[in-house]
């Protein structure tokens, strides 16, 4: 069984800074003709001038023939709009992003809320500048919210008002984890997107505890381990095994009406190991090296391996209308085992060490 892929595009990457720029991003590049590199570094880029600096240093590892990097901004209510108005009519970034403030890495930055960068949204609205969101309350009215539901309340409590006040505002809902978001995708799919992350495909929360490394999404009792498995620690959290059901349902959907709704972004996110394999280790979990395969695994235990190239080449990359300007990338993906290495960097992909069903081949 082989799939063809071409110029695969992943919405949503940790590019970093520094050594591990260096280190990491030569994985996204690999596989993915094109990538959208989140603002979250340090400082956040909530000026331009922050944006042409983390452009320049990320461009210098870049082969653009090969390699389309894009760019974001980090949801501020200081962001200038005179700056972003320059910025969006030069092409130089491809949406802001909202954080919730205290939710996830280097969110310190962030809002609980839409109501102090109303201004900025409507800026948005009105030049066609995706909001890109990572979906979750950690706080309300001042109450902290229990983590496994952060997601599931925010899209209660912030989103309906969201798109009831900015009606033709763009925005995608990243790295979806829930029945509610999910929902709320379908609902108003006329002016959303949602990416979904390899992760939150193929495994639940039990993942984060008694990970008997099942190919094969069955989970059986590990009877000599039991423990924290900090790789699989990201935000949002694994969830329910229902919450999955609730992702793999909504591709079944998109593929049995002909939708693009639902679309590619990894939210690939290398943490040093001594970051992540510690007290207050790190969120977020490393799949760049071998994103391509883990997504066809979840697809082909879904049964719609052929609605790969749709989900990883065609959704996203149509919404932030990229599709004709990346460079040409062909990867083969085929049936054939593949021994995933122990760690990258220090750092370990999901099945590190074990082997997987699919491999995937830059051909072109
Ligand atoms: C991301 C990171 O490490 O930058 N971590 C994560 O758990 N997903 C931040 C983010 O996307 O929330
Ligand atoms: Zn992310």
């Amino acid at each position: 069984m082989s799939i063809k892929l071409i110029n695969p595009f992943d919405a949503h990457a940790h590019f970093r800074q520094g050594e591990t720029l260096k280190n990491i991003l030569p994985y996204t590049m690999n596989q993915f003709s094109g990538a959208l590199g989140m603002p979250n570094i340090t400082p956040a880029i909530t000026s331009l001038i922050h944006l042409q600096d983390y452009m320049d240093e990320v461009l210098q590892y870049v082969d653009e023939d090969r390699f389309m990097p894009m760019f974001t901004f980090y949801l501020s209510p200081d962001l200038n709009l005179e700056e972003l108005e320059k910025a969006w009519e030069n092409l130089l970034f491809h949406g802001i992003k909202y954080y919730p403030k205290g939710g996830t890495t280097n969110s310190e930055n962030g809002e609980l809320g839409f109501e102090n960068v109303a201004h900025i949204l409507s800026f948005m609205q009105n030049r066609g500048i995706p909001l890109l969101v990572h979906g979750e309350c950690p706080e309300i009215d001042g109450e902290l919210v229990d983590d496994f539901e952060r997601e599931a309340r925010f899209y209660e409590y912030e989103m309906d008002a969201l798109v009831k006040h900015f009606p033709h505002l763009k925005i995608v809902l990243e790295h979806i984890t829930t029945r509610e978001a999910v929902n709320f995708a379908k609902a108003y799919s006329k002016q959303v997107k949602a990416t979904i992350t390899p992760q939150h495909l193929l495994f639940d929360r039990r993942s984060l505890f008694n990970y008997n490394e099942a190919t094969e999404s069955s989970y059986t009792l590990n009877t000599k381990k039991s423990g924290i498995m900090p790789d699989f620690v990201c935000r949002p959290l694994l969830k329910h095994q229902k919450d999955v059901e609730s992702l793999r349902n909504a591709l079944i959907w998109q593929v049995k009406h002909g939708k693009k709704v639902f679309g590619l972004g990894t939210d690939t996110a290398y943490h040093a190991p001594e970051k992540k394999y510690c007290e207050c280790g790190a969120c977020g979990v490393f799949t760049a090296p071998i994103a391509l395969e883990l997504y066809a695994m979840a697809f082909d235990q879904i049964g719609i391996i052929n609605h790969l190239s749709v989900f990883a080449c065609d959704v996203m990359p149509e919404f932030y209308s990229v599709k004709n300007s990346l460079p040409a990338k062909t990867v083969i993906l085929k049936k054939e085992p593949q021994q995933v290495k122990e760690s990258y960097y220090g750092a370990k992909t999901p099945f590190a060490g074990q082997v997987i069903p699919w491999t995937a081949t830059v051909v072109d």
